[in-house]
């Protein structure tokens, strides 16, 4: 980087564009993701979120687990989770969704260059009815900012994160509500979904996980200031089934 380059960045930042987009990646558990300018940063926090999940990758019985990263963004999640299981020699097969056509863009570049698969659209609507039943953990941090406390965020987020990215509606849970409610049929039989929440909305977080049929339970790192709700689907459960979303039978 020159002088002029540099001079630029520093002007950037000080102007208040996030660290994130003024380099271009992110750094979480070690591993770097590219960021777009628009694009969610991924949150330190978030590291609680993916050790879970890797763990958890590692309880799974199948060759290589499916790992399901919604809302993925930059995608950082789920490269994540991936590299931390390629380094305790495991693998996994990984697929990521979002809404926002920015973020796929950029999420293509991270995930597909460890391998994994990027698709476009709202939640499960994004995925094919050839993953049904598959998943062995799905990961998601879904906008959890109550619709009226987004004017409240640092402008670091509210004026280069988009809001679609933010914005969890009234009480901040409506979209991890939808993914929750969505999640069972896409889980293969004892598979895990977590979902990054806050202290304050853990009570409804988890609420959610019990009112569609799952265990449930709560992990907490303060130190990193996280909390992630994590729930299983029961291997008997019969609607754990392979169903598509509308009730039919998958194929
Ligand atoms: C809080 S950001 C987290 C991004 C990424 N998972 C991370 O932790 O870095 C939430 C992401 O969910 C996406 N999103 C919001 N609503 C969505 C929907 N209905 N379908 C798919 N993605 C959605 C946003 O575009 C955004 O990228």
């Amino acid at each position: 980087m020159d002088d002029v380059d540099l001079d630029a960045k520093v002007a950037q930042r000080a102007a208040g564009r996030p660290l994130e987009h003024v380099l271009g990646w992110a750094e979480l558990c070690g591993v770097r993701v590219e960021v777009d300018d628009g694009v969610f940063v991924p949150r330190r926090r978030s590291e609680l979120l993916v050790r879970e999940a890797a763990r958890l990758v590692g309880e799974a019985t199948s060759g290589a687990p499916v790992v399901l990263d919604l809302g993925c963004g930059s995608g950082a999640l789920g490269v994540v989770v991936a590299t931390l299981v390629a380094a305790s020699g495991g693998t996994v097969e990984l697929h990521a969704a979002e809404i926002d056509p920015a973020s796929v863009a950029c999420a293509r570049r991270n995930v597909r260059r460890i391998g994994g698969t990027v698709h476009e659209g709202d939640l499960f609507a994004a995925l094919p009815t050839s993953m049904l039943g598959r998943v062995d953990v799905l990961v998601a941090n879904a906008p959890y900012v109550p619709s009226g406390e987004v004017q409240f965020m640092p402008p670091e987020a509210r004026d280069f994160e988009p809001l679609v990215a933010l914005d969890g509606g009234s009480d901040g849970v409506d979209v991890q509500r939808r993914v929750i409610a969505g999640a069972r049929p896409w889980l293969a039989p004892g598979g895990h979904l977590l979902v990054e929440t806050s202290e304050r909305q853990a009570s409804l977080t988890r609420a959610a996980f019990v009112a569609a049929g799952f265990t449930a339970h709560l992990v907490i790192d303060d130190d990193l200031g996280a909390c992630v709700v994590v729930g299983r689907a029961s291997v008997a459960d019969p609607d754990a089934s392979p169903r598509r979303p509308d009730g039919a039978d998958a194929p």
